[in-house]
Formats: structure tokens, C-alpha cells, sequence
């Protein structure tokens, strides 16, 4: 299979886009799209400040290395949760963004969740297993939080995530098995700021996981290869593997699910937005960050109890 652009061996082939390029042409092809995908969703400009939530693994790592190559002024927040049982997947994973981060002269600001409040992911799952269930839960809670703190205390901009199309694609399916219409019409490639919280993006969201790994190795990125530990049997995982077996049939059948969606939540033609009405929000008086449930957040709820039990 020859490029495209060169007729030079092709280093990777997209039969989705029915596209062959070689290292070099795919090298420029990633950062052109993305371009294309900021401006046609209106993520952010050149003026403004991003923060790249960046986890060590291929997906964020490859979107800051991208967003720095098109001229962005992107910095990095690499959050620390605590996760080195049985593989020092935290350490690991922030070795690797610190790495990234010295080599490109970048900067990255750090947060280790436990030195901030006391308590790690996996502290923090035990003791309130009968509030939240699985570590993944409550970790999501917490990055949600952080970013958010981040993002605001620091006075960027935009906070962007390396979620990619394979993730989209998975947390689509997941909803639209159960219907779940809030948030289905809050899933998207840019979340608006609102009441407080940071405008969030997701460049990545139209390229498929296979696509990025291939970045990643490509421009000689090291990343962290293995999943979270907590992650193994989770339903997102199992939605991944359901959509390539689909994805394996029928090329292309993940992104038309996914832009299809985007299509027809644009026209308003499948949803009624009055069923969403957000409830009505006030400001935590603890961490100041907008919330719907009466008093404290849960994130600074999640905390105090597991303080007190500890
Ligand atoms: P995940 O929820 O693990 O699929 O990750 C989705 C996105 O969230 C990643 O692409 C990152 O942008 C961000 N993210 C995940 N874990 C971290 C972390 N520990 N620190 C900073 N950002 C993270
Ligand atoms: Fe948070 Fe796995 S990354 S539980
Ligand atoms: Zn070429
Ligand atoms: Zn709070």
C-alpha cells in the first residue's frame, strides 16, 4: 500500500476514510484535521490559554504534543490518584507526563489528591463504598473536581481532554441503551462554560483509538501502555469491544454513530430540551464550585466523610 501524497510505503492504512499514508504525511494529517475540528466546533482561538489534562497515556499526551505543534499556548495538569497497588500505575503515569513536559520545555502543574485532602482514589473508594461503589466512580468525581479547580483558580481558559472517538463512541452507546437524555445532550466535543465551571473540549473526539495510538508511536511518544487497574470488567470496556466487533464488519460504522448523533442532536429533531432544565445551583461553601445538591458538593462530601471515618 502506497501514501497518498508521496506514493512512498504507507506506515498506516484508515480503511474508514479509505486512506494510506506514510510517517511523514501522517505526522502533518493528525494536527491538520485536529486544526480543522477546533475551528469547526469553535473549541478555543490562538489567543486563548488551554490546559491539557494530561493522564500519560497515548490519547492526552499526543493532544498536547499536537496542540504545541499548531502554535496553541497549551500547559498541562497531570493529576495525581493514588492508583499503585498492584502496578505503579500513578507513578508510572506521572513520570511519563513529567518527562513529556521536560523534554518540550512545557509546563505541567501537578495535584496529588492525597497530599491535598488525605485521602488517595483507592482510600477514598473504601470508605465510601456504600455512597459511591467502584473506585472508577469516584474517581471520576474527583478529576472532574480537580480539573475544574485547576482550570478556574489558575485562570485558563478552556480545558481540554484526550478523549478519542473510541471513548465518544462507548459513552454514546452506553446512554442510548438506557435513554439517559441528560446526558445525552450534555455529551459533545465542547461543553460551554457555565455557572463557574470551565469550557471543556475534547480535540481528539473524532479520531479513532487505533489513529492515535498510531500518533503516539509514530512521533516517538512514551506513554503509559497499561489501562487502570480499576478498569478491568468495566462497562465502558465492554462497550469498546462490542463497537469493534460492529467496527469490524461495517468500517466506519463507530464515527457515523457518533457524527450521526452530533447531526441530529444539532438539528433538535430526536431530543426535547425542555426535559433538561438543569435544577437549580448554588455555590459549595467549602470549595466554591457550583453544585445542585443542598450544602456541600459531593466531591467535599465524598472527603469530610472519609475523614471522619479515617
Ligand atoms: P479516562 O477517563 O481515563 O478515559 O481519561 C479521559 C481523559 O481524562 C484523558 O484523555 C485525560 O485528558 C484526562 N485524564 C484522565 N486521567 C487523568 C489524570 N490522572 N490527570 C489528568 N488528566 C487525566
Ligand atoms: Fe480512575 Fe481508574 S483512572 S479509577
Ligand atoms: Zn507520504
Ligand atoms: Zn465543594
Amino acid at each position: 500500500m502506497k501514501c497518498r501524497k508521496c506514493q512512498n510505503k504507507a506506515s498506516i492504512h484508515m480503511r474508514q476514510h479509505k486512506l494510506a499514508l506514510c510517517k511523514e504525511h501522517y505526522l502533518e494529517w493528525i494536527p491538520e484535521q485536529t486544526e480543522k475540528f477546533i475551528k469547526k466546533y469553535q473549541m478555543f482561538t490562538h489567543e486563548e490559554n488551554i490546559l491539557v489534562a494530561v493522564s500519560g497515556g497515548k490519547d492526552s499526551l499526543s493532544l498536547w504534543d499536537i496542540l504545541v505543534r499548531l502554535g496553541y499556548k497549551a500547559d498541562g495538569v497531570y493529576l495525581g490518584l493514588g492508583i499503585d497497588e498492584d502496578i505503579n500505575y500513578s507513578h508510572e503515569s506521572q513520570r511519563l507526563c513529567e518527562k513529556f513536559a521536560a523534554e518540550k520545555n512545557l509546563k505541567l502543574h501537578v495535584v496529588d489528591i492525597e497530599k491535598e485532602y488525605g485521602q488517595s482514589i483507592p482510600m477514598l473508594a473504601q470508605s465510601s463504598h456504600r455512597g459511591y461503589g467502584k473506585p472508577c466512580a469516584v474517581c471520576g468525581l474527583a478529576k472532574r473536581h480537580e480539573m475544574n479547580r485547576v482550570a478556574r483558580d489558575l485562570g485558563y481558559d478552556v480545558l481540554a481532554t484526550g478523549h478519542n472517538l473510541d471513548d465518544e463512541a462507548a459513552v454514546l452507546f452506553g446512554n442510548t441503551l438506557s435513554w439517559a437524555s441528560e446526558f445525552l445532550l450534555r455529551q459533545g466535543p465542547v461543553l460551554p462554560e457555565k455557572n463557574g465551571l470551565a469550557r471543556k473540549v475534547k480535540p481528539l473526539c473524532r479520531f479513532y483509538e487505533r489513529e492515535m495510538t498510531a500518533y503516539a508511536l509514530l512521533s516517538g511518544i512514551e506513554y503509559i501502555y497499561e489501562e487502570c487497574p480499576f478498569a478491568e470488567g468495566s462497562k465502558s470496556i465492554f462497550y469498546k469491544e462490542t463497537l469493534n466487533q460492529l467496527e469490524t464488519v461495517r468500517p466506519g460504522a463507530k464515527l457515523i454513530f457518533y457524527l450521526g448523533f452530533l447531526e441530529a442532536r444539532k438539528s433538535g429533531e430526536l431530543f426535547i430540551e425542555k426535559n433538561v432544565e438543569a435544577g437549580v445551583l448554588h455555590d459549595c461553601p467549602k470549595c466554591g464550585q457550583p453544585t445542585s445538591t443542598p450544602d456541600f458538593c459531593s466531591f467535599c462530601r465524598m472527603i469530610e466523610k472519609a475523614n471522619v471515618e479515617a
